[in-house]
């Protein structure tokens, strides 16, 4: 699926779409391109409060209401057996699971998964791809 967005309003249209169906989604895109303010819109959806949702970028690991667990690997540097098993026992615990920077999603070895690329085209307009 290709398509192109044009205001958050349609972005948020197509997350609640997404979530109906999948429960751990990778975002790809650069910085600013959106993948944490999706999460917000994913976080409302969830009913909470979407001031809540920050990048985990040096925690790796929030989460929100004890229902939707938001990882950034950014600033990952190893993926290690314990690192790797410990985010996979978080992954099994949660229901819905954003994963911002999945530097080692193939690791992973996750069953249901989507992978959601952003890229900011114009202003608020977004090309985003799901595979
Ligand atoms: N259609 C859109 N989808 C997502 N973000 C948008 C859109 N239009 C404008 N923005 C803005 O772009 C910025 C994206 O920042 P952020 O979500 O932190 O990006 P990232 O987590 O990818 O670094 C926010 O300020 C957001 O309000
Ligand atoms: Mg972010």
């Amino acid at each position: 699926m290709k398509k192109v967005i044009h205001s958050p309003a349609e972005m948020h249209q197509l997350w609640i779409e997404l979530s109906k169906s999948e429960s751990v989604l990778f975002l790809v895109g650069n910085l600013w391109s959106g993948k944490t303010t999706f999460t917000k819109w994913f976080a409302e959806w969830l009913w909470i409060d979407p001031k809540k949702v920050q990048s985990p970028t040096y925690t790796y690991v929030n989460v929100y209401d004890d229902k939707l667990l938001h990882i950034d690997m950014y600033r990952l540097e190893t993926f290690e057996d314990l690192i790797e098993k410990w985010i996979m026992d978080l992954i099994n615990e949660y229901e819905y699971v954003l994963i911002e920077w999945p530097k080692w999603a193939e690791k992973l070895n996750l069953e249901w998964t989507k992978t959601l690329y952003i890229k900011k085209s114009w202003d608020k307009e977004r090309d985003v791809e799901l595979i």
